[in-house]
């Protein structure tokens, strides 16, 4: 399993890009550290993670004007996709609450400073924890008499739900729901149900960073990504949580329902859609992925852009291409947000240095809060799409 491979790999790799970043910034010595949360109801419904531990959550309360405002916002992380790299996860923190880390920083759009984020730092901000392997949408067991495994990500989010609801959530006045990567393709599979749960003159909105993964081929015309998320959705029994609008449509691959760009249009709450359109993620694991470059010709142009040959950059400006041409009807929607720079990023929302600083990423000098916060309370309308690379010099690369 090739690709599953990869994922795995570059996530390890993109793990320490991130942790070097947050370690020398000076900015995070005033960030927040906020203690989990273990559900204890979840055992009632089997909401639970691969391994069989409780799931959980992060909650810092919110205060004065945002105190009845929620933003919940759901870990990311990669997938699995077979039962050998599930059985592998649910020994890691990505499937097991064991090994979860019991603090969470919280940073950018969980931060609860007004100065690094001025429009949601007072409200109640929640990190759900991720731990099913295929973005809370799962709703299976997997038992042979000798290996039992969780596939229930889809209950898992309605455990912390009502974890919550007492907590205040039923009574929130405005809430956002939001994620990262694999937690980013969590808010289009949850939004509209969120919706459901508040009172119904709450003002609620979903927002989704770096989780507008695309259903194209790879450079050698494999749609590597799309059987990799038709493995996921089978293992997990997660057809049955995706927009049932959508797999009408689709009958016989209705695991297709689970890329963003078929579910988006019939999702009726306001949506955000914040993504680069070079993605690392996306870059190799969806559009250059090892089989598709067994030879491993891209090396060079994966690790520093300025090496990539003139052919290589036509390939990633089709992708770019790719992806705002998805996003087209989504411009005509009155309520629909988004950001696509063009930067070589992935999850720009929970990185202060990305999220809102000086130096932050703009498109016509608006930084992602501005943006963000611009469409969520209405001050102006916000769709934002970049021009091409090279062109944008706000970017903060994760390639050089
Ligand atoms: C908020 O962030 C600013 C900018 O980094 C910093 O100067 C200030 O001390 C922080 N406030 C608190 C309460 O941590
Ligand atoms: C159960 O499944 C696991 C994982 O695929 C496998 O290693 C094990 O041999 C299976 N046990 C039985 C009794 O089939
Ligand atoms: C929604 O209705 C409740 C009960 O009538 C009221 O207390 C609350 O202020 C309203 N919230 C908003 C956002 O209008
Ligand atoms: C949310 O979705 C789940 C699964 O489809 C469903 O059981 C639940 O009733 C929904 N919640 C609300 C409030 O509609
Ligand atoms: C395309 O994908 C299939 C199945 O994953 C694989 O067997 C095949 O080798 C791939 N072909 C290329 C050219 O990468
Ligand atoms: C860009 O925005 C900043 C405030 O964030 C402002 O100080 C600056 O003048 C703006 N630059 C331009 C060219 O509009």
């Amino acid at each position: 399993m090739i690709p599953l491979f990869s994922l795995r790999m570059n996530f390890a790799a993109m793990a320490v890009a991130l942790l070097y970043l947050t370690t020398v910034e000076p900015w995070r010595v005033n960030s927040k550290t906020v203690n989990i949360k273990l559900v204890t109801n979840a055992r009632e419904t089997s909401a639970l993670c691969l391994d069989g531990s409780l799931p959980g959550y992060h909650l810092d309360r919110g205060y004065g004007a945002g105190q009845n405002n929620w933003l919940l916002q759901f870990e990311g992380g990669g997938w699995c996709n077979d039962l050998t790299s599930c059985l592998e996860r649910a020994q890691t923190r990505r499937g097991s609450s064991h090994y979860m880390s019991k603090l969470a920083t919280f940073n950018g759009i969980l931060s609860n400073n007004a100065t690094l984020n001025p429009d949601f730092y007072n409200w109640n901000r929640v990190k759900l924890r991720y731990c099913d392997g295929a973005s809370f949408t799962g709703n299976k067991v997997f038992n042979n008499g000798t290996t039992k495994l969780y596939f229930k990500g889809q209950k898992i989010w309605e455990a912390i739900i009502q974890d919550l609801l007492p907590q205040g959530l039923e009574k929130a006045q405005k809430a956002l729901l939001s994620g990262c990567s694999a937690g980013g393709l969590a808010t289009f599979h949850h939004c509209d149900n969120f919706t459901k749960y508040l009172p119904a003159n709450a003002s609620v909105k979903c927002m989704s960073d770096a989780g507008f993964f695309l259903d194209e081929k790879d450079i050698s015309l494999n749609y590597t990504m799309r059987n990799f998320f038709k493995g996921v959705v089978t293992l997990q029994g997660a057809e049955q949580n995706l927009n049932s609008k959508c797999t009408k449509g689709f009958s016989s691959n209705a695991y297709l329902c689970f890329f963003p760009q078929y579910a988006l249009k019939y999702i009726s709450t306001p949506y955000f859609i914040l993504n680069t359109a070079y993605d690392v993620f996306q870059f190799s694991n969806v559009l250059v992925t090892p089989s598709s470059d067994p030879q491993g010709k891209w090396n060079q142009c994966k690790h520093k852009l300025s090496t990539c040959t003139p052919a290589e950059i036509d390939t990633l400006q089709g992708f770019r291409l790719s992806m705002i041409t998805v996003l087209k009807p989504f411009l005509d929607s009155k309520s629909g947000g988004m950001f696509i720079n063009s930067c070589f990023a992935h999850c720009q929302s929970e990185m202060q240095e990305t999220w809102f600083r000086a130096n932050s990423p703009r498109i016509n000098n608006k930084t992602i809060a501005k943006a963000v916060g611009d469409w969520y309370f209405g001050r102006s309308k916000t769709q934002e799409i970049d021009c091409a690379y090279p062109c944008d010099k706000t970017c903060h690369n994760m390639i050089p």
